[in-house]
């Protein structure tokens, strides 16, 4: 089993595993139809299906096999203001899948790039990963720029490549490769 050691902490949040504690702060930006706006598969969530989705999360503190996903509640003194999870894609090739979620009423101010940058900093400097991707939908400019914030690349753009909400997207790949997060220069 490998986990961080936490929690993680960093200029503005604590990461820690999500508790069914916070069920209240993640159910309020899970029922938010813009969260899921741009997410394949998502639609607003009742209380009980947020709560079946923190007990989930709450399970995901550590990486015991490929294909776990690891997941961390950003907290501040607000409570938990989002979620960012990093999955085991793969063990031979040492790579993982990031993603992540924030409360709107604390975007743009950089927490969900602290956030981000503090779980790949785990992944690649303490597991030693040595490539990290996310996806993203062509019209989720946030997430575009978020990892590119990050440092990852625009690596293709599969064009009309699933269905999203009765029609063809593009989706966006980045990713970033352990040398490459080594020698990046941080966003100021
Ligand atoms: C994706 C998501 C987490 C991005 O949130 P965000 O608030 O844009 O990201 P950050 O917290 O890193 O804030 C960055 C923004 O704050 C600004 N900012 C202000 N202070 C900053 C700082 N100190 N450091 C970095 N950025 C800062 C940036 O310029 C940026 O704004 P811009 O994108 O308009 O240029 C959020 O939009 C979200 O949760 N979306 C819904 C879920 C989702 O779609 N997830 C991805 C699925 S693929």
């Amino acid at each position: 089993m490998i986990q961080p050691s936490y929690p993680i902490r960093t200029a503005r949040l604590a990461l820690r595993p999500v508790t069914i504690d916070d069920l209240d702060d993640v159910y309020a930006f899970q029922r938010r139809p813009d969260v899921v706006r741009w997410v394949l598969g998502a639609e607003p969530r009742t209380r009980e299906q947020s709560r079946a989705s923190v007990l989930a999360m709450a399970g995901e503190d550590a990486w015991r096999a490929e294909g776990d996903c690891l997941t961390v509640a950003a907290v501040t003194d607000a409570g938990v203001i989002g979620i960012v999870e990093l999955v085991w894609r793969s063990q031979l090739d040492r790579t993982a899948e990031l993603g992540f979620v924030f409360h709107p009423d604390h975007g743009g101010r950089g927490l969900a790039t602290e956030a981000a940058t503090a779980l790949l900093a785990w992944g690649f400097d303490e597991f030693g990963l040595h490539r990290v991707y996310g996806r993203c939908h062509c019209r989720n400019g946030a997430s575009a720029r978020l990892m590119g914030r990050l440092g990852m690349r625009q690596e293709a753009r599969h064009v009309e490549s699933y269905r999203f909400k009765g029609e063809w997207a593009d989706q966006l790949v980045f990713a970033i490769l352990a040398q490459e997060w080594q020698t990046r220069t941080p966003p100021s």
